[in-house]
């Protein structure tokens, strides 16, 4: 995967390639954040999986949405708390020509109840740890990056919503970076899934030029050895992991996950 992704840096429509689809993306990156290194390695993990009802919780630019259709998923829902997320990911559906329709919602995941559960669904949720009280650069982006003080607030809201929306046996997939705390993470699946890494990536998320604030906190949490990072030629640099939590069946609750 290339070093550098246009992140803040997209006049137009950007042709993102995973696998052999070709999936031009457009953003306003002031609003909705554009694919990133994690969005990239969840869609290389999720081309291929099939699925009758699939789910993209904070579907942000719709890529993930638009890839769970193009892997032949039947029925596809994008939510996410940014309506300007929602606007966007319209636009790019129709740049992408599906021809099966795509539902999206404007709705906080946290108390969002469909009629039916779904097989599959994707989250790539908030993982910045952010300093209390403080916004990035917009309210749309901040909803996109902000993962709270530790970085894990994103993420366990984004687990407890896929946790109540799957149906028994169905995957929910996500990236989780190691510089937070992975196993109060996965603490929220344990006895409910059997969860495996299927993808591992180096992020270079953490770019030198981020918002100061962010930067001594990272610094203070890399001293306090919560966050696993280490530096590259300027670039705060991490591990990144892709994950399948699968729901365990009525019975096999209990089983160990990995
Ligand atoms: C890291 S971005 C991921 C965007 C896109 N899926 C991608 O991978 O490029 C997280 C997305 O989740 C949305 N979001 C955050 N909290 C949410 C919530 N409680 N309910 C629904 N969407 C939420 C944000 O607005 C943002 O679009």
């Amino acid at each position: 995967m290339d070093a550098h992704y246009p992140l803040f840096d997209q006049p137009d429509a950007y042709p993102y390639v995973v696998g052999s689809h070709r999936v031009p993306i457009r953003v306003d990156p002031t609003d909705v954040l554009p694919p990133s290194e994690a969005t990239l390695a969840i869609a290389e993990a999720i081309v291929g999986m099939r699925a009758r009802r699939a789910l993209d919780i904070g579907t942000g630019s719709g890529m993930l949405a638009i890839l769970m259709q193009r892997s032949g998923c039947e029925e596809v829902w994008g939510v996410d708390i940014n309506p300007r997320a929602i606007k966007c990911a319209a636009a790019n559906i129709r740049r992408n020509g599906m021809n099966a329709p795509t539902h999206l919602k404007c709705v906080d995941v946290r108390g969002w109840l469909p009629g039916e559960r779904f097989d599959l669904i994707v989250g790539n949720a908030p993982f910045m740890p952010v300093p209390s009280g403080m916004q990035i650069i917009s309210e749309g982006i901040n909803w996109a990056v902000n993962g709270g003080e530790d970085g894990t607030v994103g993420l366990i809201e984004f687990e407890c919503a896929a946790s109540r929306l799957l149906a028994d046996g169905g995957r929910y997939v996500f990236a989780l970076p190691h510089f937070v705390d992975y196993e109060k993470v996965l603490q929220t699946l344990r006895g409910s899934f059997a969860v495996r890494k299927i993808a591992g990536t180096v992020m270079s998320y953490w770019p030198p030029d981020w918002e100061d604030a962010c930067n001594s906190h990272m610094e203070s949490l890399v001293r306090s050895g919560t966050a696993q990072v280490w530096r590259e030629d300027g670039i705060v640099k991490s591990v990144l992991d892709i994950l399948v939590a699968t729901r365990l069946r009525k019975g096999d609750e209990g089983s160990p996950s990995a």
